[in-house]
C-alpha cells in the first residue's frame, strides 16, 4: 500500500492537463493518460436525467493499479445503455484527488462522486489469502458501500475494476429483489461450494451451523465483482457488522478460508442471493488465482465479461500475449500508450 501512495502522489505532483490543437483534452506525462470518452447521449424516451427516481447507481474503486480497467468498465457501461444520462457513478479510492482529475478529463459529461475510502478499516481485518492482490484493502470497499454512500441512494451495482458490459445496465438495475433479499448476483449451484471453505470450517462443531443454519435455499457461489445491492436493507440489517464478524473469526480465531474477501460474502449471504441470469457474470476470464491461464467463456449468452482470477487483459495486451477473448476488452481501453523514448502515441480516433 506505500507503494500505492507513492505512485499516487507522483500522479498528483506530476499529472498535467494540456489541450492540443483538435480540442481533445490529454494528460501528459509522466502519469497514466487516457484519451477523451466521447458524449454520450439519451435515446428518445429516456427519463429527465434530473429525475432522481429514475437514476442508475454505479459503483467501483478507483486505484492506480487498475485504473485502466475501472476506465474501460465505465466507457463499456456508457456505450451499451440507453439513457446514459440517467447514470450516476459512486466510486471509492483511499486517495481521490489525481483520480478526481483523470476521471473528469477522460469522462468530461459523466455525473460521478469519488468517496474517500480509509483503508485503516479494514487493514487491521484483513488476514493474507493465496494471491497478494486480493488483500488490497480497497477489496473490501465494496462492505462499506452502504455506510459511505449518501442515504438517498437506495440501491446501488457494484463493479468490479476488471470487467466491460455489453449490454445495457439497465436491465440489470431493473431485477426485483423480492421482499426480502440484500443483494442480487448469478449465483453458480454446480460450483463445488465446499471447496471455498477449508476443513478446519467444516469440522468445526458450530461454525458450519453458523453460517449457514436456517438459509431460505441451498447456499451456493456467487462471485462478488457484479451484485445489486439493496443498501436500505443492508444499513437496517446491519451487514457490514455480519461481514466484519467473520472476518474476525478468520484473523483471530481459525483459518477458515484461502481467498480475500469473498468467503466472507459467502457466508453471510449465499442461498439467500436473488438469482440473477448468468449472462451477467462470465467470470474467471482471467484464469485461476495462481497461473492465470486463458479460459473460455461458459456457454450462454453474454452481457458482461470478467477478468477475475489472476491475468488481467490490459497486462496479457501489453505483453504481446493475450488471450483471445481480451481482444474483446481492446475496443474499451483509452490508455494512451507511451513508447520508450516517452513520447506520447496518440491511437484511433486523434
Ligand atoms: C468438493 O471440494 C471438497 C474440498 O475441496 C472435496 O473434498 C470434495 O471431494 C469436492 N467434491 C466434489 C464433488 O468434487
Amino acid at each position: 500500500m506505500e507503494r500505492g501512495l507513492i505512485v499516487t502522489a507522483l500522479l498528483l505532483l506530476l499529472t498535467s492537463a494540456t489541450t492540443n490543437a483538435g480540442g481533445t483534452r490529454t494528460l501528459l506525462s509522466p502519469g497514466p493518460s487516457f484519451r477523451e470518452a466521447p458524449a454520450f447521449r439519451n435515446g428518445n424516451g429516456c427519463p429527465s436525467p434530473l429525475s432522481q427516481e429514475s437514476t442508475i447507481h454505479m459503483a467501483m474503486t478507483l486505484d492506480s493499479t487498475y485504473l485502466r480497467g475501472s476506465i474501460a468498465g465505465v466507457l463499456s457501461v456508457l456505450q451499451h445503455a440507453t439513457c446514459p444520462e440517467n447514470i450516476a457513478f459512486h466510486f471509492l479510492a483511499s486517495s481521490p484527488r489525481p483520480l478526481r482529475r483523470i476521471i473528469a478529463s477522460t469522462f468530461p459529461y459523466l455525473s460521478f462522486r469519488i468517496y474517500r475510502f480509509d483503508t485503516s478499516l479494514v487493514r487491521n481485518k484483513i488476514s493474507s489469502s493465496v494471491r497478494p492482490a486480493l488483500d488490497q484493502p480497497l477489496n473490501y470497499a465494496r462492505i462499506y458501500l452502504a455506510d459511505l454512500l449518501p442515504k438517498s441512494v437506495p440501491r446501488v451495482i457494484y463493479f468490479d475494476s476488471d470487467l466491460i458490459v455489453v449490454d445495457d445496465v439497465a436491465k440489470l438495475w431493473a431485477i426485483d429483489l423480492g421482499s426480502t433479499a440484500v443483494l442480487a448476483a448469478p449465483e453458480y449451484c454446480h460450483a463445488n461450494f465446499t471447496s471455498y471453505f477449508t476443513s478446519r470450517f467444516w469440522s468445526d462443531p458450530l461454525l458450519p451451523d453458523a453460517a449457514f443454519g436456517g438459509r431460505v435455499r441451498t447456499p451456493c457461489y456467487f462471485n462478488t465483482g457484479v451484485m445489486v445491492m439493496d443498501l436500505e436493507r443492508w444499513r437496517s440489517g446491519k451487514y457490514t457488522a455480519k461481514l466484519e464478524w467473520w472476518m474476525g473469526v478468520q484473523k483471530k480465531e481459525a483459518r477458515i478460508y484461502e481467498l480475500g474477501s469473498l468467503p466472507p460474502f459467502l457466508l453471510v449471504f449465499a442461498g439467500e442471493v436473488k438469482g440473477v441470469e448468468h449472462r451477467w457474470n462470465q467470470h474467471g476470464l482471467g484464469g485461476d488465482n495462481l497461473h492465470g491461464l486463458c479460459r473460455d467463456l461458459h456457454p450462454g449468452p453474454v452481457s458482461l465479461l470478467h477478468w477475475s482470477g489472476k491475468g488481467k487483459p490490459w497486462l496479457r495486451l501489453d505483453a504481446g500475449r493475450p488471450c483471445s477473448l481480451d481482444g474483446l476488452w481492446a475496443p474499451y481501453d483509452l490508455y494512451i500508450k507511451r513508447s520508450t523514448d516517452g513520447a506520447v502515441e496518440r491511437f484511433a480516433d486523434d
